[in-house]
């Protein structure tokens, strides 16, 4: 199976989660928008969602689906995204398409975070991929010399030669060369400095169930 496959996989898999009538938080990336794809196929069963992203929000309506301000919503069942590395615990690095303190935003919501992902985003510990960590730009310098006094090596994401914006207006800075044996500390830690807004660490509220593509299935861990 290819990776896309195995993607698809999941994101019909993750369907029986979605519960009727309700509104569903969802996710960014490749994988969830396969999910996208597959929630159009029942847009009638559910009252809309709710998108962690400007490119989640215009996914959903171009299929139809109704787009709901968070700010509307008191409560939701579930939140179905991606991840970029995932330990067997459901702790995550998310981030990789910039969209981290939304996606964050957006589960903190919800009761249960449904993780889907292609096998190869299983991890024993998390840092191989580059942490992302979303800070406000003036405080680029600054917050970059702390990671670095973290162990990694702090790399301001660019593309094209020019810094990368997330939907809120911020950079991302990435951190290269971490070994996260405890998640849940690091996440407070690097929250706790001056002029960052979110880290890509999802370990104090991780994934409740995660379903795995694999060229065996799909495997649910929970
Ligand atoms: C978006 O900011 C990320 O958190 C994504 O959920 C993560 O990068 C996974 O993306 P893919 O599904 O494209 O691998």
């Amino acid at each position: 199976m290819t990776q896309d496959e195995l993607k698809q996989a999941v994101a019909q898999a993750a369907i029986q989660y979605v519960v009727e009538g309700e509104i569903i938080g969802v996710g960014t990336g490749s994988t969830a928008n396969f999910f996208i794809d597959e929630l159009a196929k029942i847009k009638h069963k559910i009252k809309g969602a709710v998108a962690s992203s400007e490119a989640t929000a215009a996914r959903l309506r171009g299929h139809g689906i109704d787009v709901f301000d968070l700010n509307d919503v008191t409560s939701m069942s579930v939140y179905v995204d991606g991840a970029d590395e995932i330990t067997p615990q459901g702790a995550m690095i998310k981030g990789g398409g910039a969209a981290l303190t939304r996606e964050k935003i957006v589960a903190s919501v919800a009761s249960r975070f449904v993780c889907i992902a292609d096998g190869s985003k299983l991890v024993d510990l998390l840092g191989k991929f580059p942490l992302p960590v979303e800070v406000i730009p003036m405080a680029q310098a600054v917050v970059a010399r702390k990671l670095n006094a973290l162990g990694g090596e702090a790399r301001l994401r660019l593309k094209d030669g020019v810094a990368v914006l997330t939907d809120n207006g911020n950079v991302i800075i990435d951190v290269h060369g971490l070994q996260i044996a405890n998640p849940v500390a690091l996440e407070d830690e690097i929250n706790n400095i001056v002029g960052v807004v979110t880290v890509g660490l999802f370990a104090k509220q991780g994934a409740n169930i995660c379903l795995l593509g694999t060229a065996s299935g799909v495997k649910t861990l929970q």
